[in-house]
């Protein structure tokens, strides 16, 4: 069977991860999983349950009664909490302004690191988030660290709302929302937004998504054939 690696994608809000982790798996036959879709599908729980996420007590019941899943519809990525699609509600500005605050809390942390690390047991996986490679899957054999521009993150993510049908949120409010939310994240004390002291930096701010993509790939290839017991020799 052919040699298959961990690969895992950081980097900060809204800078092209998630289009170029899709791809790779694509690419590669692998599954994808998107750890930002876990702690925005607790956040939207939190929110349409009132939970107060600052109480342990309260956050702890709410996690109990908290199934995360994913589903493959039409080629596309669905994020299921409890059995019910969300996919669509999870991307809106409601959740956008309340997921780095609930991701700072450690027994939210606890829950969706011990799901991430499951679906990865078997390797053949891309994943992107904030701390993949520095806590979730330390041995990846690939880490990549995704940046861009604010400028254009904003732009990328303006375009994303407005094709979903948002035609409201301005531009300013997104950019304030991603410069919020790296800092928050950047900042926490459980495992902060990091560059893995082994992570190779991709910065796409004047890539194209298909250049971007055959750098990445270039470096799987390297890393699944230094993995091959014959090809390493
Ligand atoms: O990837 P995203 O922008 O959809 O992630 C939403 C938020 O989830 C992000 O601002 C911080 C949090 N997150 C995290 O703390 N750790 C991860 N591995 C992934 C996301």
């Amino acid at each position: 069977m052919k040699t298959r690696i961990i690969i895992a994608l950081d980097g900060f809000a809204a800078c092209g991860k998630s289009t170029l982790a899709k791809a790779l798996a694509k690419k590669l036959n692998y599954v994808y999983i998107d750890s930002g879709a876990m702690y925005r599908a607790v956040t939207l729980y939190c929110l349409e349950n009132q939970v107060d996420w600052n109480n342990p007590v309260a956050i702890q019941e709410a996690l109990e009664h908290i199934d995360i899943s994913f589903r493959v519809e039409n080629g596309m990525n669905q994020t299921l909490l409890n059995g019910q699609n969300v996919e669509a509600t999870i991307r809106t500005m409601r959740v956008s302004e309340a997921v780095s605050p609930v991701s700072t809390i450690s027994a939210v942390r606890r829950k969706l690191v011990e799901l991430q690390q499951e679906l990865g047991k078997e390797k053949g996986i891309v994943m992107d988030g904030r701390d993949i490679g520095t806590v979730v899957f330390p041995n990846a054999e690939l880490k990549l660290f995704v940046t861009a521009s604010i400028a254009v993150r904003t732009q990328r993510r303006l375009l994303e709302l407005r094709a979903k049908g948002d035609h409201i949120t301005a531009a300013e409010t997104i950019q304030q929302n991603l410069l919020d939310r790296d800092k928050i994240d950047s900042s926490r004390e459980d495992s902060p937004l990091r560059q893995a002291d082994d992570a190779i930096v991709i910065d796409n701010s004047q890539l194209t998504q298909e250049q971007q993509l055959d750098l990445a790939l270039d470096l799987a290839q390297i890393c699944i054939n230094q993995q091959d017991p014959i090809l390493a020799k």
